[in-house]
């Protein structure tokens, strides 16, 4: 008994009955800003793939943060950009170190801001891959043993949470027993539980400087044919202790945020990738689509998908559409 007597127009006459029947809303609440971070002074360099995203030095980064805690974005992710790199990434576990001062100096300036750190090596890695080498792969129990350090210094420089993206087996269990001894068991583990092996970050190895010296990381990274073993890289993270699951990229993944939101009962957060950054300013800049309708759509598919947050470069941009 379908038409005449339903008709789906009915609710869609105008803007106050579809704002009364909407099933998905997108707000400032939702999002978490990437900013990069390089040591050295005076640093204010546009990444070329990524118009409007800069790499700052801490004493260029007030511009950002002053316009972060304006737009009332509620936190940061940060990626340090170091001078020193060897071949298995020490200087990610100097308390001296980029990240280091970076976070001190955030919170003593705006403490509104939630600080997250990303906890990799690629970026302090001469050779660019995400742990200790062993025979041309990543050595993944020794890279434990580094993960360790370097979230026990994130959290005594003030990070308010932490986010292991190297797709290590055992990562969360190991940096959980490694805050809670230090005495850090209330900073909570955002995991990339789903980070497959894309090519959607080519413009932040650009920005980051960690684009592998050679190979590629396929043997870490997930199989982007593959979505059941989502499912099981994030049942594995939960009973670790991750405190949130993350899926990255998230365009092309839609549907991993989705089985994964059904599946457990946890916050899912969504990477809004480089790549995907790029493409969408490249056409706004060729004049083909709107942009700002473009960002608002192709975030509302995110949190319909299923995603409670959302990391993006377009985070500042999606503020501003909003507060209109
Ligand atoms: C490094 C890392 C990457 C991103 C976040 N952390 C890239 C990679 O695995 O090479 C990607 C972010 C982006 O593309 O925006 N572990
Ligand atoms: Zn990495």
């Amino acid at each position: 008994m379908a038409f005449p007597i339903h008709r789906a127009r009915r609710l869609r006459k105008n803007e106050n009955i579809r704002r009364l029947v909407r099933e998905t809303s997108l707000s400032v609440d939702d999002l978490i800003y990437p900013i990069f971070v390089e040591e050295g002074k005076n640093i204010k360099v546009e990444i070329p793939s990524m118009p409007n995203i800069y790499r700052y030095s801490l004493d260029r980064l007030d511009e950002e943060l002053e316009e972060v805690a304006k737009l009332n974005i509620p936190a940061v992710i940060l990626f340090g950009v170091p001078k020193h790199k060897d071949d298995i990434g020490s200087e990610s576990w100097n308390d001296e170190g980029i990240i280091q001062k970076t976070v001190r100096y955030i919170k003593k300036n705006y403490p509104q801001l939630y600080v997250i750190t990303d906890v990799c090596f690629c970026e302090y890695t001469s050779h660019g891959h995400c742990g200790v080498l062993k025979e041309f792969d990543v050595d993944n129990d020794e890279t434990l043993e580094n993960l360790k350090k370097q979230v026990v210094s994130h959290a005594k420089a003030g990070a308010d949470m932490v986010a292991p993206s190297g797709m290590m087996d055992g990562m969360v269990k190991a940096i959980r027993e490694a805050l809670d001894n230090a005495g850090y068991k209330d900073i909570p583990i955002m995991s990339y539980s789903a980070k497959f092996a894309s090519s959607y970050y080519g413009p932040f190895r650009d920005a980051a400087g960690s684009a592998p010296a050679f190979g590629d990381r396929r043997s870490y990274q997930m199989d982007f044919h593959n979505s059941r073993e989502a499912l099981k890289e994030v049942e594995f993270d939960i009973e670790e202790g991750a405190d949130i699951v993350m899926v990255k990229p998230a365009l092309a993944y839609l549907d991993i945020i989705s089985k994964i939101r059904d599946n457990f009962n946890i916050p899912v957060a969504a990477y809004n990738v480089s790549g995907e950054y790029s493409i969408i300013k490249a056409g706004e800049k060729m004049g083909w689509i709107d942009g700002d309708k473009v960002i608002y759509e192709t975030l509302v598919s995110i949190k319909r998908a299923g995603a409670d947050i959302i990391i993006t470069y377009f985070a500042k941009d999606i503020a501003k559409i909003l507060n209109r």
